[in-house]
């Protein structure tokens, strides 16, 4: 049974821990931040120097995961300590739904990783919080990032054109969800 402790704010999948952010990670966090391909999609303009991803991963360190808004859990190996990548959460103010997103360092794409802390995250959120929808969305040229949520459950449900202006042009946002009921009738194989 993998575990949940909302006190230190510690989950386990079968290769990855998610826990709290501590500032030990603003180095590993202004790394991939600062990769262009990572933030090419993101809010944020590369590069992120340290300076910045201190007081980040700080802010980061002292949400509550509970709370409405955004918290962010870092990721990283059971075996391997060291920040990989980050999946964050934006709960509604009613707690009822959240909003999902998701950013993994370059070297750890490709394995998985990130599927499976999106997973673990999904049905803590659904199964054991009982929250009643996700949401995420992604610019339409984000195909893996639309191939991981596909991949752990989520229904395209819509394509903005031209909805977002994003560094410098107008960018087309493709919207999904997941319902409980619906990732309940899955881990049922229904
Ligand atoms: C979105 C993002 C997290 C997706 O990363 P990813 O590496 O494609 O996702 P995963 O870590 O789940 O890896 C899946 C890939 O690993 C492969 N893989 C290799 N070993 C695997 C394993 N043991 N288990 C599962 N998949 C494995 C899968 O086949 C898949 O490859 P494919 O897409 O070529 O089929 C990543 O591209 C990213 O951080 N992008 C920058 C930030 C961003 O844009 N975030 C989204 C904003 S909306």
């Amino acid at each position: 049974m993998e575990n949940v402790s909302m006190e230190n704010v510690s989950m386990e999948s079968a290769r990855l821990v998610l826990r709290r952010f501590t500032p030990a990670d603003a180095p590993a966090l202004a790394a991939y931040r600062s990769d262009p391909e990572v933030s090419r999609y993101q809010g944020w303009e590369a590069p992120v120097p340290l300076a910045e991803a201190e007081p980040l991963a700080a802010s980061f360190s002292a949400g509550d995961p509970r709370a409405p808004g955004w918290f962010q859990y870092a990721v990283e190996r059971r075996d391997v300590p060291g920040l990989i990548g980050d999946v964050g959460v934006c709960r509604s103010e009613d707690g009822r739904q959240a909003v999902l997103g998701f950013t993994f360092a370059p070297e750890f794409q490709g394995h998985g990783y990130a599927t499976e802390a999106v997973a673990r995250i999904v049905g803590f959120l659904l199964a054991e919080e009982k929250l009643h929808r996700l949401s995420a969305g992604c610019d339409a040229r984000n195909v893996r990032s639309a191939k991981l949520l596909e991949r752990v459950g989520f229904r395209r449900e819509g394509h903005l054109v031209q909805s977002l202006w994003v560094k410098g042009e107008w960018t087309d946002d493709v919207l999904f969800g997941l319902l409980a009921t619906e990732y309940e009738g899955t881990r049922d194989g229904r």
